[in-house]
């Protein structure tokens, strides 16, 4: 099992000085650093782009680019992110295009690569891909927004794709984003998940030192 990783979400950060919000992710001695990718189509919001991840490496961030894109058509976009910086590329299931198409280029640019799936959509939409992925993103809540609540009915997903993790010897990492808080890491972990998206809860903890600690122990 892989050890419990914390991915804070750069969308909870100050976008009028993302770098600082980096730096204060690297400080706490974290390697990973979620961003979120919108287009306005495949979720009704919009955040940033390629450009965005570029200036943060010129800015000095070794972080481990976790980018999480939810765009309607990401196959157009895999080689733009690759360049810019981003160290895992993951990509949804519910727009047409070809997927294992895709997360092959993304690990032929060398990158890491993902698949994620939306609250509504079953696992079994991504079984036949879990030989081709290094992580797999189960959204725990519909994806557009930060600071939602945590949906619970997620957690028999999560035991399914860990099951057939464990069934096929598999490595990928599984990973949850949305409404994650340390009450619900834990029985996100307890279901099989390692890697936590944290937006709202980790940028607005008290003391985010023990935030860190409390994740790392679980
Ligand atoms: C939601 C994004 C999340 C978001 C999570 O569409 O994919 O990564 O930043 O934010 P919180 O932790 O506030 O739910
Ligand atoms: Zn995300």
């Amino acid at each position: 099992m892989h050890p419990a990783l914390l991915a804070p979400s750069l969308l909870a950060g100050d976008h009028a000085n993302l770098a600082s919000s980096a730096q204060r992710v690297a400080a706490l001695g974290l390697t990973w650093l979620h961003l979120d990718l919108m287009d306005g189509h495949f979720v009704p919001n919009l955040t940033f782009g390629p450009e965005t991840l570029a200036a943060l490496r010129r800015a000095g961030s070794t972080l481990f680019f976790d980018t999480h894109l939810m765009l309607s058509e990401p196959h157009r976009y895999i080689e733009a992110f690759a360049k810019a910086g981003a160290n895992l590329i993951s990509i949804h299931i519910e727009p047409a295009y070809d997927h294992a198409a895709t997360l092959a280029r993304i690990r032929s640019l060398g990158c890491q690569n993902g698949i994620v799936l939306n609250p509504g959509t079953p696992a079994t939409a991504i079984e036949p891909l879990l030989e081709l992925v290094d992580l797999v993103l189960v959204m725990t809540v519909q994806p557009g927004f930060g600071g939602q609540s945590f949906r619970p009915e997620m957690l028999p997903k999560l035991r399914q794709i860990d099951a057939w993790r464990r069934e096929r010897n598999l490595t990928f990492r599984l990973e949850v984003d949305g409404g994650i808080d340390l009450v619900h890491a834990a029985e996100c972990r307890a279901a099989g998940a390692d890697t936590f998206v944290a937006g709202t809860s980790f940028f607005r903890a008290t003391d985010q030192a023990a935030y860190v600690a409390a994740i790392a122990r679980l």
